[in-house]
């Protein structure tokens, strides 16, 4: 998704400006621009489509200044171009912006500006916003953008320079997130502390509605309708170095290598052994709170919805509360009864996808309590919701999730304990629970050193152009999150279907060419998992099974360590992890930056 960089200050900007785009690179974008304030005066530009390294090879010898905004776009309005690249100038050249959002009324106003006999150079929605402020009589650069922003309807994080006003940057914030970071007589913006970072850990995160005047020693933030408001730095919990490669090839090896540490991130300093329950600092609903929910509703996407699926049935099961799990982009526009009695849910990784964030403020609107389980500290939804539980995977930089799904898990796991033990899951459970948390970190240590053996076991499948993933009951969303694993970074076509499903439709796919990936714990159901790896292979399916024992049926079968019955989804999702990494690796796929994806969905 696109990504914003600016820096104020007396460094030459143009490096900067560049190592905060590479930074970005990991949201997913399709072509990247800069501009600065020349040492002369006036505004230079340069736009490329491609990566950021296409933009730095046409950046001329001379590109000399200390202010500058940048950005990496990813196409909504207008195909990836050079002219469709932000930033965007006004015919005169004076002011420049980049935007991350969508202006939901663009074409109106474009409209409009062209029978004004403005000239537009690009196809997109941001440009108009660049003629709008161009436009103003406005006296100030933060009134002129002010009086842009009154006519814009959609969501937005701009960053604007103006060839007048060449010692500031305006920015503001509407639905995308601005991040100020505060420096030694310099100041930076981004959308993502991860541009930054390297720079400041002292960061002021904006609001919905403010904006902010950024100079080099001092900067002012006020609401778009210009009340000032206070803003008090906080220091970012994560170094630099968490943002970097580590050694490893690519951020998805780092992030799952690094589970058995972030899974004992997310319970450290919550397990109380003594009431054999967890203790959950910002939830901020009281013991009789929790005893009067009668329902619990989750709103997530993508992986964050299945972990979600995970999650419902963790609190359905653990503290007897009827549960469930809906897309929020599904949820938000079937005018859905909302319930005071209820409890919501938001989940999210990045704490600011649009569709996750637009059902917590319509959940909000109608009077509901909505709790997040959130990984950015600080983002959108956490700061929107009641209360919540932080997921502490650390900052996730491949877009595709996998450390961050697994915590999310465990952290519902903590929820689920904790209202179980308000009301009537029993000491014995309770502890059988925190034991089974415990030994988590261990047993996923103990499936990633079976990496070279499940790497052998990718290559034998990565000929297939379809796979099928069946799990039942607790194993369903392991299969829906490792077929979704799958698609994404290999690009095979993956289904998943609970198993119970298969004769019911799917089992017309089963051949040969398409093998099956079958969840099969040692539980309840573990002969009605058998029964469906029979039904698979009386049609020549091969089976490549994930399993606590080794399995008759199955070609091939990945063992992984028992643990409680409700916490084995967590260790039976970590080799098809490694699956669909080693499968994508043998097809040389780009793995951190799969097509088309990006990592947080800001848009609708
Ligand atoms: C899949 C993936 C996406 C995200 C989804 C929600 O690997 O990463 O499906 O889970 O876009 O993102 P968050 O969790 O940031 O709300």
């Amino acid at each position: 998704m696109c990504g914003i960089v600016g820096y104020i200050g007396k460094r030459d900007v143009a490096p900067l400006l560049l190592e905060g785009l590479q930074r970005l690179e990991y949201r997913g974008y399709d072509s990247a621009g800069v501009v600065i304030s020349g040492r002369s005066g006036g505004l230079k530009a340069v736009k490329a489509k491609g990566r950021v390294r296409e933009l730095e090879a046409r950046i001329p010898k001379r590109f000399a200044g200390t202010t500058g905004i940048a950005h990496t776009r990813w196409a909504t309005h207008g195909a990836p171009s050079d002219e469709n690249a932000h930033p965007h100038l006004d015919t005169e050249g004076r002011v420049a912006v980049v935007h991350n959002g969508i202006v939901d009324n663009a074409s109106e106003l474009r409209a409009k500006l062209e029978a004004d006999g403005v000239v537009f150079a690009s196809e997109t929605d941001t440009e108009v916003i660049t003629h709008l402020v161009a436009r103003s009589q406005a006296e100030s650069l933060e009134e002129k953008v002010r009086e842009a922003l009154k006519v814009i309807e959609g969501t937005y994080g701009i960053a604007v320079m103006h060839a007048d006003f060449p010692d500031r940057i305006v920015v503001a914030r509407n639905g995308s997130p601005v991040v100020l970071g505060i420096g030694e007589k310099e100041m930076f913006v981004a959308s993502d502390v991860a541009a930054l970072i390297s720079h400041t850990r002292q960061v002021v995160t904006l609001d919905d509605g403010e904006m902010a005047t950024l100079k080099a020693d001092d900067f002012r933030t006020c609401t778009t309708s210009g009340t000032r408001t206070t803003a008090t730095p906080e220091t970012v919990e994560w170094e630099a170095a968490s943002y970097d490669m580590g050694g490893h090839d690519t951020y998805m090896h780092k992030e799952i290598c690094e589970q058995p540490d972030a899974v004992d991130r997310v319970l450290r300093g919550r397990i109380d052994d003594k009431f054999s329950t967890v203790h959950l600092g910002g939830l901020n609903l009281d013991a009789r709170e929790a005893r009067g929910i009668r329902r619990v509703k989750i709103l997530g996407c993508g992986t964050s919805y299945h972990a979600g699926l995970i999650g419902a049935s963790l609190i359905e099961g653990l503290a007897r509360i009827p549960a469930d799990s809906e897309p929020a982009s599904e949820f938000r526009y079937r005018n859905p009864v909302v319930d005071p009695d209820t409890l919501y849910v938001a989940v999210s990784q990045s704490g600011e996808t649009y569709d996750v964030l637009a059902a917590v403020q319509e959940l909000k609107r109608k009077g509901a309590r909505v709790l997040g389980v959130v990984n950015v500290v600080g983002s959108a939804i956490a700061r929107e919701t009641d209360g919540g539980v932080y997921v502490h995977a650390g900052p996730e930089v491949c877009v595709v999730s996998t450390k961050c799904f697994t915590n999310t898990v465990v952290a519902f796991t903590l929820l689920a304990l904790h209202l179980g033990r308000i009301r009537d899951l029993s000491v014995a459970d309770g502890k059988r629970i925190i034991e089974g948390l415990r030994k988590l970190p261990a047993q996923i240590q103990e499936i990633l050193a079976r990496e070279e053996d499940i790497a052998k076991l990718a290559a034998e499948y990565a000929d297939a152009t379809s796979m099928m993933f069946i799990g039942r009951v607790r194993g369903y969303p392991v299969a829906l999150e490792a077929s979704l694993k799958l698609k994404e970074i290999s690009y095979i076509h993956a289904e998943a279907y609970p198993a119970s499903e298969l004769k019911h439709g799917p089992l017309a796919l089963i051949e040969p060419a398409m093998p099956t990936v079958a969840i099969v714990p040692d539980d309840s159901l573990l002969e009605k998992n058998r029964a469906a790896m029979e039904e698979v292979k009386a049609r020549s399916g091969r089976i490549l099974a994930v399993a606590h024992q080794e399995q008759a049926k199955a070609d091939h079968t990945i063992v992984v360590p028992k643990n409680e019955d409700e916490l084995d989804p967590i260790l039976m999702g970590i080799p098809l992890q490694l699956v669909a990494y080693h499968t994508a690796l043998a097809l040389g796929r780009d793995i951190d930056k799969p097509r088309n994806l990006a990592k947080s969905v800001t848009v609708e």
